[in-house]
Parts: C-alpha cells; structure tokens; sequence
C-alpha cells in the first residue's frame, strides 16, 4: 500500500517510519514504463521506495507546455502500488515553493548553457533547484534518474560532487518501445504520423553508433534526420566535455515533431585514431 503525502510535515513523518536506506525516483508524473523500471531498480537497491510527482513550474519557459503537461495522478499512483512505492510524496506549488518564486537557485555552470540549456535558457536552474530541494526533503541516500534526459543526468550528478551532497546518483538506461522510440511523457502529444516521422530520432542514433569515427557518426546520424526540425545534434564525451576524444561518448538529438519537442540519446564507442591517422 502506498501512502500518499503531500505535505512537508507528513513526508517529514512517513519517512521518519522508515527505517534502513531509502531510494527516490523524482518524476513529473504522467508514468510510463521508463519510470516504472527506474522504480524497480530502485526498489531493488535499497530498503523502501519513496517517489515524488510534482510538475515543476521553475523548469518551464514561458512558451512551454506547462499548463498543458500530462497530469494522470490516478493512473500514476496505481504504477505506485503495482512497483511497490512505500511514500509518494506529491505536494502542490505552494508547498515546494512557499515563499513565492526562488530567489536563489543552482546554477548549473556552464554545461547547463549547451544542447538543451541553449533552447531551454533557465531550464536546468529549475531542474537542479527542485532536485536539490527533494533530495533534502526526502533525505534519500540513492536517487535513481533515467539516461533518456541524459544532460540532466550529468548535470545532478555535477550538482551532488561540487555541493558535496550525501546520496548517491544512479542513472538508468533508456527504455524503448520495440520500434525503437524512447518512452517519454510527451508520446502522447503525437499523433500516429507524427509518432512514425518520430522514430527518425532513434533511428540516426542508431545508425551513428554503428559507426566508429567522429566524423562518420555524426553523417551517419544526420542523414536519418533530413527533413526534420533538428535543434541539435551532437558527439560530446560520455560526461557531456565538447571533444568526445577517443573511447565511450555520447550521441544527442533534439528534434521538433509538429509542437512537440524530443529528446533522445545514445552510448557510441569512438576508436582511439591509429597512431599514424593523428
Ligand atoms: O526528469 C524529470 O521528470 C524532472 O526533470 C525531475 C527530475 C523530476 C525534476 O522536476
């Protein structure tokens, strides 16, 4: 049975009840598989669950969807119960933020400028704010978040090294549909054409990571996506640095289907250049 709290004081009192190590998984709710394996595999980890749904307004630029993000508590919790989530801690606006808007926020250097910061300025400040201000409240000592916003995966993990915060951050691969495209919240803006122009995202990943150097992954990927509204497309390292190097590296693309934006993200091995190619 999952107990439902909204408040500070009885989040403060369900997790006093639980005793040995606790695992979060934060989310804006609208659950989908992707989440419901982030809370498997922090279930498997520690000895309760806590979750937490909250649509953060701090996170949302003037002109993004968020009056019009997926709000499905009823269908989340159940996803709740079936993981076996021990505290869903789903408070209001004004409980996570009862002074008003934050004054002062985290900011996430200049990482938080790139790929995504660069079409969403102010977006990663209210990602790490709400993040730091859950990992407080709950005081979880594992906090599990998907590879599929793999920026802001690096960038937490970034915030809890240089703020020196006690919890330790697992990060979970994607999970896809069979067709290949990563499970997210805002699928269901896409309509049944708008979903089959979408698996072009997965399939340039795809086709970049078969490759092996830079140069051919990258036009490997960008031929999938001719035709596409592209934000970017990029080869960064594994920890997002801009000279991917040689070994374990990252393969990003953001691209606008009708309204709706998305995201996506693959590992890519780049072989080290032969000594007489350097
Ligand atoms: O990934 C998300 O759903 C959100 O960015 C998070 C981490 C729950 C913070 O609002």
């Amino acid at each position: 049975m999952t107990d439902v709290v909204g408040t500070r004081a009885e989040l403060a009192a369900a997790r006093a009840a639980l005793p040995g190590t606790v695992a979060v998984v934060m989310t804006m709710g609208a659950l989908h598989e992707g989440h419901a394996m982030l809370l498997r595999e922090a279930r498997k980890s520690a000895d309760h669950l806590l979750a937490t749904v909250f649509v953060n307004p701090l996170q949302f630029g003037p002109n993004e969807d968020f009056t019009r993000y997926p709000r499905t508590f009823e269908a989340d919790l159940a996803v709740c119960e079936r993981e076996g989530v021990d505290v869903l801690f789903a408070p209001t606006p004004e409980v996570m933020y009862p002074h008003g808007d934050s004054e002062v926020t985290v900011h996430p250097g200049p990482l938080g400028e790139v790929l995504e910061g660069a079409v969403r300025p102010g977006h990663f400040a209210g990602v790490l704010t709400v993040v730091c201000k859950l990992l407080r409240l709950t005081g979880a000592d594992l906090a599990f978040f998907g590879e599929k916003d793999y920026q802001q995966l690096t960038l937490i993990r970034a915030m809890v090294r240089d703020l020196e915060l006690d919890v330790e951050i697992v990060g979970v691969p994607t999970v896809r549909e069979l067709d290949g495209l990563a499970l997210s919240s805002r699928n269901r803006y896409l309509d049944d054409a708008q979903r089959e122009t979408a698996l072009a995202l997965s399939r340039a990943l795809r086709a970049g990571a078969a490759q092996r150097g830079a140069a051919a992954v990258l036009a490997a990927a960008r031929a999938e996506l001719a035709g596409l509204e592209v934000d970017y497309l990029a080869l960064r390292g594994a920890d997002l640095s801009e000279d991917p190097g040689a070994g374990p590296a990252r393969l990003l693309v953001a691209a606008r289907v009708g309204t709706t934006r998305l995201i996506d993200n693959i590992p890519v091995h780049l072989d080290a250049p032969h000594p007489r190619e350097s």
